[in-house]
């Protein structure tokens, strides 16, 4: 990341205003955090379900190149480590950060390296062969979104895959509240899940489907899939032409 050029006008976003309103500050409040969601979420499952859709595209293996965007505690840059040449994970927040470069180092992993950079400051300067992102994008608006994957299009080689998973509300406006209390109950998520979701979506930046997928296309990628995954949120498996 180029410190320099990390803001560079007056109306740029500062991605780092996140990680500065944040609880996370302390690597305990960080590991409480990676408990937790897996008590509410089959991490490692969701991980492997990402790593095999790569894997079914080819952009895994000993050449390729991966770069995760707002990796958190870093489970699944460590999992694609493990199947790949090597592995760029960024996020905004150092506490995520230094929390899961120690989690990298004591798992002997080598070919990950950590940077502080969002999806408006990560190194873009090469070509890669797969780019995640997974529950990071609500963090900015559209309009922020928009120049995040125009960015993730123009960093990925030709035929590379970027897969997003986040919450998308695949409705139409004006249909919110039904969507959301027909999509999201009690029985399907939990009681902690529910309440936790409800917050997000009053307070978060979580797009509906039709805006979605018209800040992928106009990036320049092209959906392959869209699915749910995970309690929450949807994934969408994209290609750069
Ligand atoms: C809910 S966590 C998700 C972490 C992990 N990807 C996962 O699936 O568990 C969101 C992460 O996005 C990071 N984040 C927030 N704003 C960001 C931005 N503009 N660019 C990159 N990462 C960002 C946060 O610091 C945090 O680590």
């Amino acid at each position: 990341m180029n410190e320099q050029n990390r803001m560079p006008y007056p109306w740029s976003l500062d991605e780092r205003l996140f990680a500065a309103v944040t609880a996370y500050h302390e690597e305990s409040a960080v590991a409480e955090y990676d408990q937790r969601m897996r008590t509410v979420r089959d991490v490692d499952g969701e991980n492997r379900r990402l790593l095999e859709i790569l894997d079914g595209f080819g952009a895994l293996g000993p050449e390729a190149s991966l770069l995760e965007i707002g990796t958190g505690t870093g489970a699944l840059a460590r999992a694609a480590a493990r199947r790949a040449a090597e592995v760029l994970a960024v996020d905004v927040s150092d506490a995520m950060l230094r929390f899961a470069e120690r989690k990298a180092r004591e798992e002997g992993l080598t070919n990950i390296r950590f940077e502080n950079a969002g999806f408006l400051s990560f190194d873009n300067s090469r070509p890669f062969d797969a780019i995640v992102s997974s529950l990071a994008l609500h963090h900015i608006n559209d309009v922020w979104k928009a120049e995040a994957l125009s960015r993730v299009a123009r960093a990925l080689r030709p035929g590379g895959v970027f897969l997003l998973v986040d919450v998308v509300f695949d409705c139409q406006g004006g249909e919110l509240d039904e969507y959301v209390k027909r999509s999201y109950t009690v029985d399907k998520i939990g009681e902690r899940m529910l309440a936790d979701l409800h917050g997000h979506i009053a307070k978060e930046s979580s797009t509906l489907r039709w805006i979605m997928d018209g800040i992928i296309t106009r990036a320049g990628l092209n959906i392959a899939d869209f699915v749910p995954f995970g309690p929450i949120a949807h994934l969408y498996v994209c290609r750069k032409p």
